[in-house]
């Protein structure tokens, strides 16, 4: 999938959306931003670790999610699978752990040995390419594969499905290898009524029994284009 049009207009647009918000949050304001929402949800219940090694699958150019979390854990591998979009997340995340990859981020973890605390999954705009049961994305259970004991997997979903919240929670139980420690949503600006695509899932696994984290998994990453320096 391509973007497409004009990535520079999209960027400022898009910059522009985001410095409103942190006007908004800098001064104080009730804003809150999904990722703030969740990061104060699992540091209140102790479940956020600042060492942690995250996947964003999804990263474009990283204004709404991955800036509110880059300076509080250990590292990032970073997806993108638009070169010209990186080109701006490179500047978004300028100073913060993050290394860049231009691949399909599925596909990478279909590939990968390597697991991770934190899998960040903001699937692309529109939810049908990627939509799974409940609109949960159809990668679920390879990716809940991937994350070490404690791991936390978040999605962004649909918010029309909310009021099916505790089938949704046997569903993830149901294809989960692990178990589920702690499962809860966000919803963005309390637009839990509307057909939008904002609501966002985050999972906490309890303890690893899926794959094996190799000593080589680093192989798998540099088989991958890592984007400019
Ligand atoms: C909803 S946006 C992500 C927004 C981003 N998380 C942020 O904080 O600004 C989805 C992005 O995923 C990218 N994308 C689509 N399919 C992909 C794939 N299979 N692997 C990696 N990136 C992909 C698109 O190019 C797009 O930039």
């Amino acid at each position: 999938m391509n973007l497409g049009g004009d990535i520079l207009k999209l960027y400022c647009r898009e910059k522009l959306k985001a410095n409103f918000y942190n006007f908004v949050l800098a001064k104080g304001g009730r804003l809150q931003t999904p990722m703030l929402q969740i990061k104060r949800n699992l540091q209140v219940k102790g479940l956020w670790k600042p060492d942690m090694t995250c996947l964003e699958m999804f990263g474009m150019f990283g204004l709404w999610n991955t800036v509110y979390y880059a300076g509080d854990v250990g590292h990032i591998d970073f997806f993108e699978i638009d070169e010209a979009v990186i080109k701006y997340a490179r500047k978004v995340l300028k100073g913060y752990e993050v290394e860049f990859y231009q691949a399909d981020s599925i596909r990478y973890l279909t590939e990968t040995s390597k697991s991770y605390d934190l899998i960040y999954s903001d699937i692309p705009y529109g939810l049908t390419e990627y939509r799974g049961k409940y609109g949960i994305p159809n990668f679920l259970s390879t990716a809940l594969l991937h994350l070490r004991g404690g791991g936390i997997f978040i999605t962004n979903m649909d918010s029309a499905e909310m009021s099916r919240f505790r089938e949704i929670e046997e569903y993830v139980n149901h294809v989960s290898h692990d178990r589920v420690k702690d499962m809860f949503f966000v919803v963005p600006g309390g637009l839990i009524d509307m057909k939008i695509t904002s609501t966002i899932l985050c999972v906490v696994l309890n303890q690893k029994k899926g794959i094996k984290d190799t000593e080589n998994t680093a192989g798998d990453l540099r088989n991958l284009r890592r984007t400019g320096a």
